[in-house]
C-alpha cells in the first residue's frame, strides 16, 4: 500500500509507519475513522468530518488525542509532504483505543491516532449494485458511529465483487433501506428523490448532508427495500464516490448517468466543491 503516513507526530511513508500489535483497533476493532476526499492537495469538508470523528469517538467513549487545531496542522504538514501533494487523494484519520491486553477490555496507554493519505483512483460515473440479505442494526450501541468494526461491510462487499458490482446495499431489522458498505443511497420513486432518515441506522454521511442541503428536491424518507425494483434512480454517496448513479441494481437496468435526478444531484455537489471546500 502506498502513501504517506503522520503517527506520533512524525510524517513517514507508508512502508515505515507501525503501530503494536496489540492495538485495540487491529485486535478488536475498537476505533473510529474518518475518509475525506482531498481536492488540489486540499482537504474537502473537514470541518464536518472532525465533528463526526468526535461524535463517532464520544460513541466508543475515546479520546481524539490532538487539539482540532494541532489535527488541522498534522494534515496540512501531511498534505505538504505527500508526493505531488496528493492532489487528488483519499486521507483517513483513524483513532483507536490503543495498546490493551487481547480481549474486550480497553488498555491504559492512552488512544492511537493515525492520518494516511494516499492517491485516490476516481470513481468510474455510474456503477452496479446488488443488494444482499444482511440486515444492520439501527438499534445497536454503535449504530451512527464510524467505527473500524466493518467486517459485516467486508463480507457484503465481497458478495458484490462476485458479480461485478462495486457496492453492497443493506437493509435494516425493519427491513427498510439503510445504506451501503461505504455508501448512503438515495433513491427516486414516482419523481421523488429521499434518503433514509438516520433513524433507519445509516451513517450520518457528510455527502448525504451536502445533497439535502444543496438540493432542494432531496429528502429523508424511510424507503421499503421492496420499493427498490421500482426505483427510477438509486444514487450512491460517499467522500469519494461523491454522487455516482447505478446503472444496475440486482441485475435491472437503471439510467445510470443519464438520469435526470442524477445529473442534477452530480452538479449541485461538483458546484459546492468548486466555490467552497469546506462547507
Ligand atoms: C457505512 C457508510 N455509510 C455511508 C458512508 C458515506 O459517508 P460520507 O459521505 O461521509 O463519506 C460511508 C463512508 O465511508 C460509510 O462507511
Amino acid at each position: 500500500m502506498t502513501g504517506t503516513v503522520w503517527i506520533d507526530g512524525a510524517i513517514v511513508d507508508a512502508a515505515e509507519a507501525k503501530v503494536s500489535v496489540f492495538d485495540h483497533g487491529l485486535t478488536v476493532g475498537d476505533g473510529v475513522f474518518e475518509t475525506i476526499k482531498v481536492i488540489g492537495g486540499r482537504p474537502f469538508a473537514l470541518r464536518r468530518h472532525i465533528e463526526r470523528l468526535h461524535r463517532s469517538a464520544r460513541g466508543l467513549g475515546l479520546d481524539v488525542p490532538l487539539s482540532d487545531a494541532r489535527l488541522r496542522a498534522a494534515i496540512d504538514e501531511l498534505l505538504t509532504a505527500a508526493p505531488g501533494g496528493s492532489d487528488l487523494g483519499r486521507l483517513r484519520i483513524t483513532v483507536t483505543g490503543g495498546v490493551a491486553p487481547p480481549g474486550s477490555g480497553r488498555g491504559t496507554a492512552g488512544p492511537t491516532l493515525i492520518i494516511a493519505v494516499a492517491p485516490l483512483e476516481p470513481w468510474e460515473v455510474d456503477t452496479v449494485a446488488i443488494t444482499v440479505p444482511w440486515p444492520r442494526n439501527e438499534r445497536s450501541a454503535v449504530t451512527g458511529l464510524k467505527t473500524t468494526s466493518y467486517a459485516e461491510n467486508v463480507v457484503a462487499l465481497a458478495e458484490a465483487r462476485k458479480v461485478g458490482a462495486t457496492e453492497a446495499i443493506m437493509p435494516n431489522l425493519a427491513g427498510s433501506l439503510c445504506e451501503g458498505t461505504g455508501t448512503n443511497v438515495f433513491v427516486v420513486r414516482d419523481g421523488a428523490l429521499s434518503t433514509p432518515p438516520l433513524l433507519a441506522g445509516c451513517l450520518a454521511g457528510v455527502t448525504r448532508a451536502l445533497l439535502l442541503e444543496e438540493l432542494p428536491e432531496a429528502d429523508e424518507d424511510n424507503v421499503p427495500m421492496a420499493a427498490l425494483p421500482d426505483a427510477d434512480e438509486v444514487l450512491l454517496t460517499s467522500s469519494t464516490r461523491d454522487v455516482q448513479p447505478l446503472r444496475m441494481l440486482d441485475g435491472r437496468e437503471l439510467p445510470g448517468i443519464d438520469g435526470p435526478v442524477a445529473k442534477r444531484a452530480i452538479d449541485a455537489v461538483a458546484e459546492l466543491q468548486a466555490r467552497d471546500l469546506d462547507p
